[in-house]
C-alpha cells in the first residue's frame, strides 16, 4: 500500500504548470497580512498587480487610493493616499520575496521589487519535479501474462496522471533479463542446435515459450544438465562473448513479444532491465561490506532492518547477486543520478515485503538521505482471477493466459456487438460504419474495455476476470463510458453550431438542479486528480468518469438542451462534460469515440 504523503510534498507534485500559485496570489498574500494589521477594521482585498513598467519595480500595490476613499471622514482617518500607503509599507511582514524595501510612487502605489533569490526557486520548482515510475517490468523468456498486465495499466495511469500534473516522469521497464532462467536457456541451445551458439539468430530464438518449457524440464529432471546450466550462467555473468550473444538474441525476441503488446495497449517505456545495474552492484556491495552495513551469514552478505525479521540478501555466499541487489542499485541510481523526488514502484502485492526490506535497507545505508528523502511508494496490487475465482488459467494447458490472446478475444467480442448493433441501425435507415471505422472502434473498444475493467478496482483486492461484464453496455465500463461520451458529442453534432463560436459568446447559467450538480462534479476534476496521486489509486479516475456520466444523464433526462431557449448554455455544458471525459480517458489510457 502507499504510504499517505504529507500534504505539502504533494503539493509539489499537484501543482502543474497551468496550477503553480502566481506570484501575483503569493504576494496577495502578503499584503493581505499588511492590510489587516494596518487596518484591522477595514475589509479590504489585496490589490496586487505587476507593472506596466519594469523600471518601477515588478509588481504594486495599489489599494492605498481606494482604501483612502473609504476612510475619508472618518475619525483618525489618514490624511492622503500616500500616508495610507506608507502605513501599510510598515506593516508588511518579513518576506523573503521582496528584495530590499518597496518604494511608495504617485499618489500611493507601493512598488516592489521581486527578490532574485526568490524568483529563482520559483523556476528550480518548476524544472525539479521529477519522478520515476518502474511498472511493467515482465520477465525475459517468459511470456508477459495477465499478471503483467495490471502492472502495465496500473503503472501506465500512475505515470499519465504524474505528466498531466507537470511532473517530469521517467517510466522504467525493470524487465527480468538476467537471472538464473539464462543458463539452462542458453545451455539448451548450445546443446540442441546443430551449429551450437555460434551465429544463433533472433528468429531461432523467438519460440521463447516453448524453448523455456524444454529447458526447465530438462532442468528439473536432469542432474547433470542443471549442473551445466548453473556454470552457463557464470559463464554469461563473466562475459563470455558467445554466451552474450545468444543472451542478446533471447531479450531481442522477448523484447519483440513485447513491444507488439506496448504498441497494443499505448504504452510507452524506457527497456532498463537488470542487466543495466550489472556494472554497479559490485561497487555498491563492497562500499556496504566496507561500512559495516552488511554483514556475514552464512557465507552470504545481508543487511537487517530494524522491525522486520528476515534480512535483505545482497551477496549470495556463491558470490552472486540477486534480486535485492539490483533494487538497492535502482534506488541508488534513481535517487542520486535520475534525481528523482519520488520513486514508485509497481508490483503485485506479493513483493510488498520485497521493497519493506529494500527501502529499509536503503535507508540504514544513507542511500534514502534522512533528510529530505524522497517519496518512495511500493504499488501493489491484487491478483487477476478466472472464474472459478482461482488464479486465472487457460483451459487446455493451464498454463497462465497469455496476454495477446485475452487482447484479441477482447477485440472480437466488441466487433461481433457492434456489427449486431449496425444492422439495426442500418434497418432504421442510419448512417453505416466504414470498415476502418469498425476496425477503430473494436480495438478502442476491446482494449480500453481491458484496462477499465482492471483499472476501476481497488488495486490491492483481487479480481475475476469476466468479459461480458467488462463488455457491458449498461455496467461501468469503458464501453459504457465510450457510449456516453460519442452522444454527447452527437449532440453538439446535431446543433450544427460551432461550438467554440459558442463558447465565445454564449454565458453558462445553473438554473437547474441538475445543470449545477453536474457543474460542480466537473469542477472537482483536479480534486480528484489529487486524490489519485494521494492514494495511487487510478480507481479514483473510473468512479469520477462514471460518476461524470450519471450527473450527465440525470441533467439530460431533466434539461432538453437543442431547440430550448437555454440551448446555447446547455451545449457548453455537454462540451464541458465531453472535455472533462476526454481527460479522464486520457489518464486510463483510453482513446476516445466520436460516432459508434
Ligand atoms: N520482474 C519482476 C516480476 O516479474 C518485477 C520487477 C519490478 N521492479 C523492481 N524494481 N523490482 O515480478
Amino acid at each position: 500500500m502507499a504510504s499517505a504523503a504529507p500534504a505539502q510534498t504533494l503539493g509539489q507534485f499537484t501543482s502543474t504548470a497551468k496550477r503553480v500559485p502566481s506570484v501575483r496570489t503569493d504576494l496577495a498574500g502578503v499584503f493581505s497580512t499588511a492590510l489587516r494589521t494596518a487596518f484591522p477594521n477595514v475589509d479590504i482585498q489585496p490589490a496586487v498587480a505587476a507593472t506596466n513598467n519594469r523600471d518601477h519595480g515588478d509588481y504594486q500595490c495599489n489599494n492605498a487610493m481606494a482604501l483612502f476613499g473609504r476612510m475619508k471622514g472618518k475619525e483618525g482617518a489618514p490624511k492622503n493616499p500616500r500616508e495610507v500607503a506608507t502605513a501599510i509599507l510598515n506593516a508588511l511582514p518579513d518576506t523573503t520575496a521582496i528584495d530590499g524595501t518597496p518604494t511608495l510612487a504617485g499618489p500611493g502605489f507601493i512598488n516592489i521589487k521581486l527578490s532574485s533569490a526568490w524568483l529563482s526557486e520559483r523556476i528550480q520548482i518548476l524544472v525539479k519535479q521529477r519522478a520515476v515510475v518502474d511498472f511493467s517490468s515482465p520477465n525475459v523468456a517468459k511470456e508477459m501474462h495477465v499478471g503483467h498486465l495490471r502492472s502495465t495499466i496500473i503503472g501506465d495511469t500512475i505515470a499519465r496522471t504524474l505528466e498531466f500534473c507537470g511532473v517530469d516522469t521517467l517510466r522504467i521497464n525493470h524487465v527480468g533479463d538476467w537471472g538464473t532462467q539464462f543458463g539452462m536457456l542458453i545451455q539448451h541451445i548450445a546443446e540442441t542446435r546443430p551449429g551450437g551458439l555460434q551465429g544463433t539468430t533472433t528468429e531461432e530464438v523467438s519460440d521463447l515459450q516453448t524453448l523455456y518449457k524444454a529447458s526447465k524440464a530438462r532442468f528439473d529432471a536432469e542432474e547433470d544438465f542443471k549442473a551445466r546450466a548453473r556454470e552457463a550462467v557464470t559463464r554469461l555473468q563473466s562475459g563470455d562473448p558467445e554466451f552474450l550473444e545468444t543472451w542478446k538474441r533471447i531479450c531481442e525476441a522477448s523484447r519483440n513479444e513485447f513491444d507488439a503488446i506496448y504498441h497494443r495497449l499505448d504504452v510507452h517505456i524506457l527497456w532498463r532491465g537488470e542487466s543495466w545495474y550489472n556494472p554497479r552492484l559490485t561497487p555498491l556491495v563492497e562500499e556496504l561490506i566496507e561500512r559495516g552495513i552488511a554483514e556475514e551469514s552464512e557465507g552470504a552478505k545481508v543487511i537487517t532492518v530494524e522491525g522486520l525479521k528476515t534480512p535483505l540478501m545482497i551477496r549470495k555466499s556463491d558470490g552472486g547477486y540477486g534480486y535485492g541487489t539490483t533494487d538497492m542499485a535502482t534506488l541508488a541510481q534513481r535517487i542520486h543520478d535520475e534525481k528523482a523526488e519520488w520513486l514508485i514502484y509497481v508490483t503485485d502485492e506479493g513483493q510488498s515485503g520485497h521493497f519493506k526490506l529494500v527501502f529499509g535497507a536503503g535507508k540504514r545505508a544513507g542511500i534514502i538521505p534522512a533528510k529530505n528523502p524522497p517519496r518512495i511508494d511500493h504499488v501493489g496490487f491484487g491478483l487477476v482471477l478466472g472464474q472459478d475465482g482461482k488464479r486465472i488459467r487457460t483451459r487446455d494447458s493451464g498454463a497462465a493466459v497469455r496476454l495477446v490472446e485475452l487482447l484479441d478475444e477482447a477485440k472480437a467480442r466488441c466487433a461481433a456487438s457492434i456489427k449486431e448493433r449496425q444492422e439495426t441501425t442500418i434497418e432504421r435507415g442510419g448512417e453505416e460504419l466504414s470498415a476502418e471505422e469498425m476496425e477503430n472502434i473494436s480495438s478502442v473498444m476491446g482494449y480500453g474495455a481491458v484496462k477499465y475493467a482492471d483499472l476501476k478496482n481497488n488495486r490491492a483486492t483481487n479480481y475475476k476476470f469476466n468479459f461480458d461484464e467488462m463488455l457491458d453496455l449498461k455496467g461501468n465500463t469503458a464501453v459504457y463510458m465510450l457510449y456516453a461520451h460519442a452522444r454527447i458529442a452527437g449532440i453538439i453534432r446535431k446543433s450544427n453550431k460551432d461550438i467554440k463560436e459558442v463558447a465565445q459568446t454564449a454565458h453558462i447559467s445553473l438554473d437547474h438542479a441538475s445543470e449545477r450538480a453536474l457543474a460542480l462534479h466537473i469542477v472537482r476534476f483536479t480534486e480528484m486528480l489529487e486524490d489519485t496521486l494521494v492514494e495511487l489509486a487510478p480507481n479514483r479516475i473510473t468512479e469520477y468518469v462514471y460518476e461524470l456520466s450519471n450527473y450527465f444523464n440525470t441533467f439530460y433526462v431533466g434539461c432538453k438542451v437543442l431547440g430550448e431557449k437555454e440551448e446555447d448554455s446547455r451545449l457548453l455544458l455537454c462540451e464541458a462534460t465531453a472535455m472533462i471525459m476526454r481527460q479522464c480517458f486520457q489518464l486510463l489510457g483510453i482513446k476516445p469515440l466520436y460516432r459508434i
